[in-house]
């Protein structure tokens, strides 16, 4: 057993419902295939910016009907959801960006920094 098969195990005793921003793009779609495929319940957020619909498309043809019944999808921008990342400012001393490269370009300064002064 390691950390992944026992969460596995424990999401099939207890399945929960998990939220999956970007659910059209690369790492959500494949987020949610895997999420379906362990009985899981699946919100679904995308805004369709970088995202295409052939993604959960494809997840369609990958999972059973009783596990895609699953799947709720709701198009929108998680920016426009009750989340305020804006407190990140105040919490972190940096915004999160949206966009992987510019987050990780972004992020990855801070957390060297925060380490340094540890
Ligand atoms: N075959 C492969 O190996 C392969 C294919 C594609 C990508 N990649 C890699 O995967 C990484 C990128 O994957 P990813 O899944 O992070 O990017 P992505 O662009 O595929 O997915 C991001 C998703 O978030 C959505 N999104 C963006 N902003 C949003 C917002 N404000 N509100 C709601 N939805 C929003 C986009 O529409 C998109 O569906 C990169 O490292 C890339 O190189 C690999």
């Amino acid at each position: 057993m390691n950390s992944y098969t026992d969460l596995q195990t424990g999401l099939a005793a207890a399945p929960k419902t998990s939220l999956v921003t970007g659910v059209a793009g690369f790492i959500g779609s494949n987020l949610l295939e895997t999420l379906l495929q362990l009985n899981q319940h699946v919100v679904g957020l995308d805004n369709f910016s970088t995202g295409h619909q052939l993604n959960p498309d494809e997840v369609k043809t990958l999972v059973n009907l009783k596990q895609w019944e699953n799947f709720q999808f709701i198009e929108g921008d998680v920016r426009h959801s009750l989340a305020d990342i804006s407190k990140a400012q105040t919490l972190l001393g940096y915004s999160p960006a949206f966009d992987i490269v510019a987050g990780i370009s972004e992020a990855m300064p801070w957390y060297i920094g925060k380490a340094a002064s540890l």
